[in-house]
This record gives structure tokens, sequence and C-alpha cells, in this order.
């Protein structure tokens, strides 16, 4: 079997399409453009990418954003402050304090203190609660992306063993919770799990969200599965590529190696899932893209709610 490979570039072309047209309409009937404020701390790499991204897609699709950056010294409280002021200000729609934050801030002070009607990446307790108990809320963008890419590719979710190997707040938990929404069966494992193997080798679907490069192996894959890749880690080596890549990619990965020091692989090995699931998302270029759309999705939600339109 060689897999169907599930771009997230179209479905999140798709979605950035449908925001840009309801922030066209918002614009027209409403004079209003929905703004998204984001908070990043310190000089993190990987968020200054992630942030970036977030900043310029928003613009693109004709809403206001702002970056705040703040020095890696930064106090507790001055980040407090600036979350307060986002929450008093009436032309903020949405807020989004990117994690890690460094050590000094206590980062569960910061999610609680945000507005949870602004809260577009759906951390804050209260909209942790609503949707695990299935009220309307504003939800995690990452595992959202996730629905939206099975549904979009038409694979059924109703009646499917899902199991989820990662346990985080921000992808594991909430995937459980929406994967329920939509009907599935649902096995979280992680890393104290007991026969991890033969539990995920029994899902229709499995979603690897566990940080680990290429953790996800044949035996742990169902033939004909949905496979969902949400992990994003970088490899320098080329023995350990080899390992992961198969004939129809190795070379373009090398080449990447040597030119930029290292490629970005998931928590699949895409040789092996490949020969045995129907489905499977690449990295980069599947899950991580819809991230971003999703949170464009949410600011526009938030907005409307908000102002009650
Ligand atoms: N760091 C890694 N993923 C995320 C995310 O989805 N939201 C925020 N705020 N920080 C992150």
């Amino acid at each position: 079997m060689t897999a169907r490979i599930l771009s997230g570039k179209e479905i999140a072309e798709q979605i950035k399409r449908e925001v840009a047209e309801e922030v066209r309409g918002l614009v027209e009937k409403h004079g209003f453009r929905p703004c998204l404020a984001v908070v990043r701390v310190g000089e993190d790499a990987a968020s200054a990418v992630y942030v970036g991204s977030k900043v310029k897609t928003s613009e693109e699709l004709g809403m206001i954003s702002e970056h705040h950056h703040l020095p890696a010294e930064t106090s507790h409280k001055e980040v407090l402050k600036l979350v307060k002021d986002l929450n008093n200000r009436d032309d903020v729609d949405g807020i989004l304090v990117q994690l890690p934050l460094p050590e000094q801030i206590d980062e569960r002070e910061i999610l609680e203190a945000i507005n949870p009607q602004k809260d577009v990446d759906g951390f804050h307790p209260i909209n942790v609660g609503k949707l695990s108990q299935g009220q309307k809320s504003l939800v995690p963008c990452t595992p959202a992306g996730v629905i939206e890419i099975l549904k979009r590719s038409n694979i059924p979710i109703a009646g499917e063993h899902a199991v989820i190997i990662g346990r985080s707040n921000i992808v594991g938990k909430p995937m459980a919770q929406l994967l329920l929404q939509e009907n599935a069966t649902v096995t979280i494992c992680h890393s104290r799990t007991k026969n991890l193997a033969e539990i995920a080798s029994n899902a229709g679907i499995l979603v690897a969200a566990i940080g680990r490069a290429g953790f996800v192996r044949a035996e742990h894959i169902k033939t004909g599965a949905t496979v969902i890749d949400v992990g994003i880690n970088s490899v320098s080596s080329a023995e350990i590529a080899k390992e992961l890549f198969g004939e129809d990619e190795i070379e373009k990965r090398l080449n990447t190696i040597i030119k930029r020091g290292f490629t970005l692989v998931g928590d699949v090995n895409p040789k092996e899932a490949k020969e045995k699931a129907a489905n499977l998302t690449p990295v980069p270029g599947g899950v991580g893209l819809l991230t971003v759309a999703m949170l464009m999705k949410n600011t526009v939600e938030a907005a409307r709610r908000r102002r009650g339109i």
C-alpha cells in the first residue's frame, strides 16, 4: 500500500480564503477589521518563526495584527500588565501569548489572565471546560486543524477507534475531546502506556503528538489506517534521515541538511508509514499549516462573538 498524502497546504489555503471572505464581509457590513495581538517574550528560535507566520498571515487576510515582542528578562508582572491592557482594549479581538515563556514567568497565571472571549488559542480553563462539556468555545488551533484535515479529506470519524499518542494540554487532550465530539472511540496513550504498539495498531485514526522524531513505526500502524503527524522536530544527522526517508525523498532531505544544517521531520517514520497507512499527513506541509489557518478562523470567530454579530 502507498499512502495518500494529505496536503495541509491546499486545505489551509481553502480555509484562509474563507476567512479572507469573512473579513471582507465584516469590513463592508460592520466597518471594522478583526485585530489579533500576539505576545512573544524572549528569543526562542521556533517561536520567532511561528509568530512571524501568524502576524504575516493575519495581515494577508485583511486583519490587523500587533506583535508585542518583549525582552527575555521581562518580569512576570510586566507580561501580566500587557495582557490586562490588551483585555481592556476594545479594538483587540484576539490575544495569543506564544509558548514557551521564560522561566521567571508563571505560564498558567498568564494564560488564566487572558479574557476567555479573546483567547484565540483556547488555552484558558473556561474554554477548556466548555470544550470538554461540548459547549461552543474557542478551540485550540492544532487539534481543530486535524479535524478539518479529516473532514475535508472525506475521512470518516464516527465510530472509528482514534488513538492519540501524547497527552499535552495544547494537542493531546483537546484532540481527544474533539474526536469524541465527532463520535470516535478515543484512546490516549503516553510515555507510561504499556503495550503502546498493540493499542496504536488498533487505530483507524492514529494521531502522533509526542515530540520525538520518527517515533511511530510500522508496528504502531494498522494496515489502511489514517496517520496524522503533529510532530515538528529537526534532524541534522544523515544517518537518522536515512532511517526515516525512502528513495522518493531521501536525496532532497540530505540536500536540505547540507544547505540548512537540519531537516524538519514529524513524530512518524514516513518511510514505514507510507507502506502501511491509507492516508498520511506530511511534515512539513501537513498539520502545521492548519494551525495558523485555524488561528485566523478563531480570531474572526472571537471578533464576531464578542461584538455580538
Ligand atoms: N507554542 C507551540 N504551539 C503553540 C500554540 O499553538 N500556541 C501558543 N500560544 N504557543 C505555542
